[in-house]
This record gives structure tokens, C-alpha cells and sequence, in this order.
């Protein structure tokens, strides 16, 4: 296995829900490769330490999950707004292990195109198939930005009536972390918001923690949770089963149909940074 790039080792990272490490106590995984161990300290406080060498590791405690890093962070754990406002149902838990890599599960959730034929009848169905145009930019902040999308779904959310046009911006914050925004179908004027947080255990292995901030209108922490299990146990078979497991940079090797102008935005943007782990970089 090859050696974490610096900027993921210097990376925070999620690695356990809280309401699991309350049930359990301790909690052991794997982060980018190194076995570590998470244990709850007093009532609300969590230390990390990793296996091999014992050493401390530094944790925050944000969106529900514990958060960790092999290395010495220069920038926060990242900042999601939606989660703060007061009348949002905030949803987190619910990690799943995919036996793919992360930056594998980022690109397909920034797909589009994947809608009617995984998630038919729910985010997308035949023949509405068309992915409209739409703009890709990198902010001053150095995160993807993919506006202007927009896709008919017969059933957008758990609160949705009907089918109809729905409005999507996505945002990929950090290598392994992207989150999406889409219209309230009851409250179109406001904005869903739904991130996922990918832990790299290895090149070829991730958890999916995810983290919602709906508004709540008829909605409870079950049924939301519901749809987004429903939704992503779609998604899963269809992970794993993708070939390599790792992430290919080349811009010139298979892209997703249709969705092509965020996915080859996402792989320019690794390797622009040096992302090489849980990828296959491009030859120089
Ligand atoms: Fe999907």
C-alpha cells in the first residue's frame, strides 16, 4: 500500500458516530491505512490513539461524529452552516462500509446522470434522462462548485407529493467530503442539505458517514433516515461492483455519461493537489 499524501494525512477526518461510541464505550477502525482506537473519556469527551505507535491523536466532536488526524491540521474540521440553523432536522449516524474507494463514492454522488437508472422512481426516472448544462467552477476558497442543476425526480425527499423539477448545487469542500443542496419540494425557496463525509480506510475501502440538515416539514429523524438508507442502498451494490475499485485520474479514462463536467472538475482538482491515495494518478 502506498504512503497517505500530506494533505489527507493533515486532514480531519470522521471516523465513528457519537451514538455508537456511547453504546459501545471504545471503538477501533482504520484510517487511511493505520489501525486506531477511539475511547470515550468522562461523559462527552473522546480520545484517539493510534495502534502502531500509541500515540495521541488530536479529536473534535462536530456534526455527530468524532473527528480525527494523523498529522498536524492547518485548517478546521469542515464548516457546514445548514446544520447551526435552528429549525433544521439534522440527521447524522447510520456510517456504512463500502468496499470501494472514497473518492469512488464522492463521484458517484456527484452524478447526476446515474439518477433514473439506480434511483428509479425516487430521484429520477425514465425518460426524463437529460442533464441539462450546467456550471462547474473552483472557488477562491479552492472547493468545486456545480451550479445551475437541475433534474426532474418523482420523489426528491421524503416530504416530496409529487414529481417535479428540482434545483441542485453540489460542493466538494475536501478530497474525501462533498455535499449537495437541493430545493425543499414544500419550501422551495430554502435549500435540503445533505453532506457526505467519506472515511478512507484503505485505498479501496471507505465508510460512508453521512450528515442531513432538512427542513422538517412532516419529516422525524426516522423517516428521514429511512430515505436516505433507501437511497443509498441503491447505491451501494453499484460501488462495489465498480472496476477498479480505486479512483483512475486520467482524464481520458471512463467517465460517468452525462455528469462528465463535475467528474473530470473532481479528478483535475485531486491531482492538482496531489491526491494520489485511493486513486490511479495519470501517467505523467
Ligand atoms: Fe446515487
Amino acid at each position: 500500500m502506498s504512503r497517505p499524501d500530506p494533505i489527507l494525512v493533515d486532514d480531519w477526518h470522521a471516523v465513528v458516530a457519537l451514538q455508537i461510541l456511547r453504546a459501545r464505550g471504545a471503538f477501533a477502525t482504520r484510517l487511511l491505512g493505520i489501525r486506531i482506537e477511539i475511547d470515550r473519556v468522562g461523559s462527552d469527551d473522546v480520545g484517539v490513539v493510534r495502534c502502531d505507535t500509541g500515540a495521541a491523536l488530536p479529536a473534535r466532536i462536530e456534526y455527530g461524529y468524532v473527528f480525527t488526524s494523523l498529522g498536524e491540521p492547518d485548517r478546521d474540521v469542515v464548516h457546514f452552516p445548514e446544520w447551526h440553523e435552528a429549525d433544521r432536522l439534522c440527521v447524522s449516524g447510520s456510517s456504512v462500509g463500502v468496499h470501494v474507494s472514497g473518492l469512488r463514492a464522492v463521484e458517484n454522488f456527484l452524478d447526476l446522470g446515474h439518477f433514473p437508472f439506480v434511483h428509479t422512481n425516487y430521484l429520477g426516472v425514465e425518460p426524463h434522462t437529460e442533464v441539462e448544462p450546467y456550471r462547474v467552477t473552483v472557488t477562491e476558497e479552492n472547493e468545486i462548485l456545480a451550479t445551475e442543476c437541475r433534474f426532474f425526480q418523482p420523489h426528491s425527499s421524503p416530504s416530496a407529493a409529487g414529481g417535479r423539477m428540482i434545483d441542485y448545487e453540489y460542493r466538494v469542500c475536501r478530497p474525501y467530503t462533498a455535499c449537495l443542496y437541493k430545493i425543499n419540494p414544500i419550501e422551495p425557496a430554502r435549500k435540503d442539505f445533505i453532506a457526505l463525509l467519506l472515511q478512507p480506510v484503505t485505498e479501496e475501502r471507505c465508510v460512508v458517514h453521512p450528515c442531513l440538515a432538512y427542513l422538517p416539514h412532516g419529516l422525524d429523524t426516522r423517516s428521514l433516515r429511512a430515505f436516505q438508507q433507501l437511497i443509498f442502498g441503491q447505491d451501494r451494490p453499484i460501488l462495489e461492483n465498480q472496476v477498479p475499485k480505486r479512483l483512475p485520474l486520467d482524464p481520458r479514462a471512463e467517465i460517468p455519461a452525462r455528469s462528465d463536467a463535475t467528474s473530470l472538475a473532481y479528478r483535475r482538482w485531486l491531482t492538482a493537489q496531489g491526491v494520489t491515495w485511493g486513486a490511479i494518478p495519470a501517467p505523467a
